[in-house]
């Protein structure tokens, strides 16, 4: 099962890997014009038989393979770790036709993928998603970044990967709070696009939880292609890619008060969204409504939450809403003085729409999120 898609003249493509087609990797390595150097960035966290089997087959390809092991962690996604690979191509003297494969979550990602795109102005880069949140968003679109000075994804390019490979392993070794935050970007898409994902996570939540492959492969399908619509004519996020952030304006401000007031770990992005997405809601719509309950009880069956939870924490309330009502004005999407959110009327008809009612700020969050 593949997806293809162009940008410009540039043919890509996301390749749905089944465990016994041995030859993915290295069958798409020989359609390209390379020099036969790849280098393979991979999270020390994934599974062993999985970063074997992507070794097994890049081998088939013949060609020369270097390796470099990294942590995945956030706090790694920084230049340090960037000019590391830098290092590593100049040492190994890469040229333009190399490539680099990530083999790891968003962090990993992003960072391969913004070396891939700086280094002699772009080589050749592959990226092999293990993650939920990876698979179904950051994968493909081309978003490449590190965190610098603080701030989160400051320094960036945009840079497409050639080719995407979505390995059927993958899927049973996502631990499970990864696995349902990820079906939060998954109902993103659905709400801005596609009704039909929605209830494609309605009746089959069994099969998904069991992570039956054609069960979830297909809800991955359906996603990817739903986000490829958004960005495939709008890579710089002018126009309508700007709506795959829907309920990341209050999500990035939750992470960044949570991540002063509490535990690292306390919220994982998708779990962020998720309250995003109904706190954006409520606030288009001055209430919970029929789109806010659908929502609702989509997270709930995905074990999301749908407060933040305080019931194991010491908090000091206040200074969190606090917290989150100031970081609301660091929107990147901003232009003016206010920050932007995506409003949701109608599944499948979303608009970008200025946060102008400083007060009902705090109503949604004391009635949505706490
Ligand atoms: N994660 C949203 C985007 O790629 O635009």
């Amino acid at each position: 099962m593949n997806i293809k898609y162009k940008l410009g003249n540039t043919l890509h493509q996301i390749s749905f890997c089944r465990k016994r087609e041995k030859n993915n990797i290295s069958k798409e390595i020989e359609k390209l014009r390379s020099d036969r150097n790849i280098l393979l960035i991979y999270d020390d966290k994934i599974n062993q038989n999985i970063t074997k089997q992507v070794f097994e087959d890049l081998k088939l390809s013949g060609c020369k393979i270097f390796t470099l092991k990294s942590e995945g962690d956030k706090k790694n996604k920084n230049e340090k770790f960037l000019f590391k690979i830098i290092d590593l191509l100049i040492r190994r003297k890469f040229t333009k036709k190399s490539i680099i494969i990530s083999l790891g979550g968003g962090v990993v990602g992003d960072v391969s993928a913004l070396a891939s795109s700086l280094y002699l102005r772009g080589l050749i880069y592959f990226n092999i998603p293990s993650t939920m949140t990876s698979i179904v968003d950051s994968c493909i679109g081309g978003k490449t970044a590190i965190n610098y000075k603080g701030i989160t994804n400051s320094v960036g390019t945009y840079y497409h990967p050639k080719n995407v490979f979505i390995l059927e392993d993958i899927f049973q070794n996502i631990p499970n709070r990864e696995f349902d935050a990820g079906i939060a970007e998954i109902i993103k898409c659905g709400v801005i696009d596609n009704e039909k994902i929605l209830n494609f996570l309605k009746m089959n939540k069994e099969k998904i939880y069991k992570r039956d492959y054609k069960t979830v492969a297909n809800l991955c399908k359906q996603t990817l292609q739903s986000k490829i619509k958004f960005f495939k004519t709008d890579v710089y996020e002018n126009d309508k890619r700007l709506f795959l952030n829907f309920g990341h304006t209050f999500a990035h401000a939750i992470e960044m008060a949570t991540e002063v007031n509490l535990k690292k770990d306390f919220i994982r992005h998708g779990e962020a969204v998720g309250l995003g997405m109904l706190a954006e809601i409520y606030y288009e719509n001055r209430s919970k409504g029929k789109i806010f309950n659908l929502v609702k009880d989509l997270l709930k069956t995905y074990n999301l939450p749908i407060k933040l939870d305080f019931t194991k924490i010491k908090i000091n309330k206040i200074k969190l809403l606090n917290d989150i009502y100031k970081n609301l004005f660091l929107d990147k999407k901003k232009i003016d003085k206010y920050p932007r959110y995506i409003s949701i009327k109608k599944i499948g008809s979303p608009k970008v729409k200025e946060i102008k009612d400083f007060d009902f700020i705090n109503d949604t969050i004391l009635k949505v999120l706490f």
